[in-house]
């Protein structure tokens, strides 16, 4: 939701802040901008609707001497995208600019008391309020530009990460978090701020995380001081990031969810590093080791996520109920935030975030320790803000995921879950020692099945893709752990390529949703061997008789629910808690090949961004 890009240092500014901007791209891409101060004092803004590569078109044959800038991705939440609702937004004067991620709730009552002051305003969107508050503030008490900031952020509510710069004052960024994302990145000679530090991870690889409320004085050639409304100095931290440049490139795919989708068995490969004691069988997750006593004396696990992320907390609660024996509750966070949640003594809340900055999960989490509760975080992004509010957790390394539709974050996500159902399972003694020993060594030759079934599966994919690019809604259906697996793989179909499409228990159809069945709607079915697999072969019966298309997702050696099917795709057998990683293997790919075939923008689907910072 909007990436933000600032840099001062003695380079040329124009190619950092663009090149960042592309690799933030992910967060937003209605319109971007940037602002530079140049050496003789002049704020030049170039900002305009579209793509990153709209405003590189702009900023041919321009002076590139500035070195000093700010810059913007924008995902509109006030205004619509337009090239004057595009950031930078300058104040009324002229003197200070600024790019913002987030929302200011109370935009509307500032802007009227501004206006009441004279100020006009050229968009619709909150942060041209923010920048001209800024601004009164600093005139009418003829302060500097940091105590007007300081006074401007006990003004405002909301959501923001803000980067402001100064053209009486071109040696220095003034950055401000609260509640959105933003890190300075340090470099021999200058300052890289950043929504994301993998967007400037070229430059440098030592970052300072602001934490909500911190104000960042970010000025040439001197230290990075950071201060508080009030004025209290703040400890400035450094932390190292690894990550390298090539986790970041597309590595000859044609887009990043296909390298994504195909990176899985080398993503789970090292989701399951060091997790699993290769001689015993036995499964070691640190953040359960160390907080051993939370999760024996637990009573019932609450776990928050939202899109994806809960899709996963669904498995989970499969894995954790039938292993732990815990009541397993899972709510949408935006839920879970606004509904005054009943924690008690000895409930822990578990929140599952890919990016670790979705707002409503940050939101949950930061509630449940209200209300005093141990708070567990299962993230990708490390370092991310919900990697850092939470109490412990476990990284699902699965390096940076750039397509916005989530693929190996799920499947890592699944697997983190999996080896944390069975890490509690065995400390509290309810999963048979066997049972554990089995999973565990399955799930150490995962990397391998995926292998395979990626290469089994991709051209079925392909072929049904061609059948279906033009059907205009489809059903989606599982019984157990394959219903949350049939809910993600209609969210892929849709959110790619904009086909209306529907997860159900395949049992609910007939309590009203069979209805919509003709020769019209495809229904894909993962009929894969477990518990319910002869029931849900019942529910494909049900379809077939009143002319449904059926696509069934079947393991190896299946020939009941591949007789009544009309297509079939095979996925390796594997034990029932690896099936839903298995299994969304071809729905990851039915709806990558729709979308391609469709012409969808994949990586950048309308109207969405990859890490969703306001509420
Ligand atoms: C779907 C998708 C979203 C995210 C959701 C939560 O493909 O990517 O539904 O899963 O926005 O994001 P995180 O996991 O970053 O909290």
């Amino acid at each position: 939701m909007c990436g933000i890009v600032g840099y001062i240092g003695t380079k040329s500014a124009v190619p950092i802040l663009v090149g960042g901007l592309k690799r933030l791209e992910y967060r937003g891409y209605d319109s971007a901008g940037l602002a530079l101060v140049q050496g003789n004092g002049k704020m030049i803004v170039h900002k305009c609707k579209g793509r990153v590569a709209d405003l590189e078109k702009l900023l041919e044959g321009k002076d590139s001497s500035a070195t000093i800038g700010i810059a913007h991705t924008r995902w509109a939440t006030h205004g619509e995208p337009n090239d004057c609702n595009a950031h930078p937004h300058i104040s009324q004067s002229g003197r200070i600019a600024l790019v913002h991620n987030g929302i200011i709730e109370n935009y509307r009552i500032l802007k009227e008391a501004l206006k009441a002051q004279g100020y006009s305003f050229n968009s619709t969107t909150d942060s041209e309020v923010l920048v001209n508050l800024i601004e009164h503030i600093q005139k009418s008490n003829n302060c500097t530009l940091l105590e007007a900031v300081q006074q401007a952020t006990k003004q405002v509510i909301g959501a923001y990460a803000v980067v402001i710069i100064d053209r009486e004052n071109p040696n220095q960024l003034i950055a401000i978090r609260q509640s959105s994302p933003l890190v300075i990145g340090i470099g021999n000679d200058d300052y890289f701020i950043s929504s994301d530090a993998a967007s400037v991870i070229e430059y440098t690889h030592d970052f300072i995380y602001l934490n909500d409320g911190e104000i960042a004085i970010v000025g040439r050639n001197e230290p990075v001081r950071i201060t508080t409304a009030d004025n209290n100095s703040c400890r400035v931290d450094v932390s190292k990031l690894q990550l390298s440049i090539s986790q970041l490139e597309k590595g000859g795919h044609a887009h990043f969810m296909l390298k994504e989708i195909f990176e899985q068995p080398n993503t789970l490969h090292d989701c399951i590093r060091g997790r699993i004691d290769k001689a015993t069988y036995t499964p070691v997750l640190s953040g359960v080791r160390d907080n051993r006593k939370h999760f024996l004396d637990a009573r019932r696990l609450i776990i928050v996520a939202c899109g994806t992320s809960w899709h996963a907390a669904l498995i989970g609660k499969h894995f954790i109920e039938s292993f732990c024996r815990i009541p397993v509750e899972v709510d949408y966070a935006s839920e879970f935030r606004y509904r005054n949640p009943i924690i008690e003594a000895n409930d822990i809340v578990i929140a599952i975030s890919q990016s670790g900055e979705t707002a409503d999960t940050l939101a949950a989490v930061e509630l449940a320790h209200r209300c005093g509760a141990f708070v567990y975080g299962i993230c990708n992004a490390v370092g991310s803000s919900i990697a850092r509010a939470t109490d412990s957790g476990t990284y699902i390394h699965v390096g940076p995921e750039i397509g916005v539709a989530s693929t190996k974050a799920f499947t890592g996500q699944v697997t983190v879950l999996l080896l944390l159902a069975l890490t509690i399972g065995r400390e509290r003694g309810i999963v048979p020692e066997d049972r554990c020993k089995q999973i565990a060594k399955d799930l150490l030759g995962l990397p391998q099945v995926l292998d395979s079934a990626l290469k089994q599966v991709t051209p079925e994919a392909k072929s049904l893709a061609k059948i279906f690019t033009y059907a205009h809604n489809f059903i989606y259906m599982g019984r157990g752990v394959n219903y949350p697996t049939a809910l993600e793989g209609a969210l892929k179909l849709k959110e790619i390529s904009y086909i209306h499409a529907e997860g159900y228990p395949a049992a609910e159809m007939k309590h009203g949703p069979i209805a919509l069945i003709d020769a019209e709607m495809p229904c894909v079915v993962i009929a894969t061997p477990d518990s319910t697999y002869d029931k849900t072969v019942s529910n494909m019966e049900e379809i077939k008789s009143r002319g449904g298309k059926i696509v069934a997702v079947v393991a190896e050696g299946d020939n009941l629910a591949a007789e009544i099917a009309d297509y079939v795709i095979v996925v390796p057998r594997v034990d029932e808690c690896l099936m839903p990683i298995v299994a969304s293997i071809p729905l990851q790919l039915l709806a990558y090949y729709i979308a391609v075939n469709k012409g969808r923008d994949v990586d950048k689907p309308r109207n969405l961004a990859k890490s969703v910072t306001v509420e």
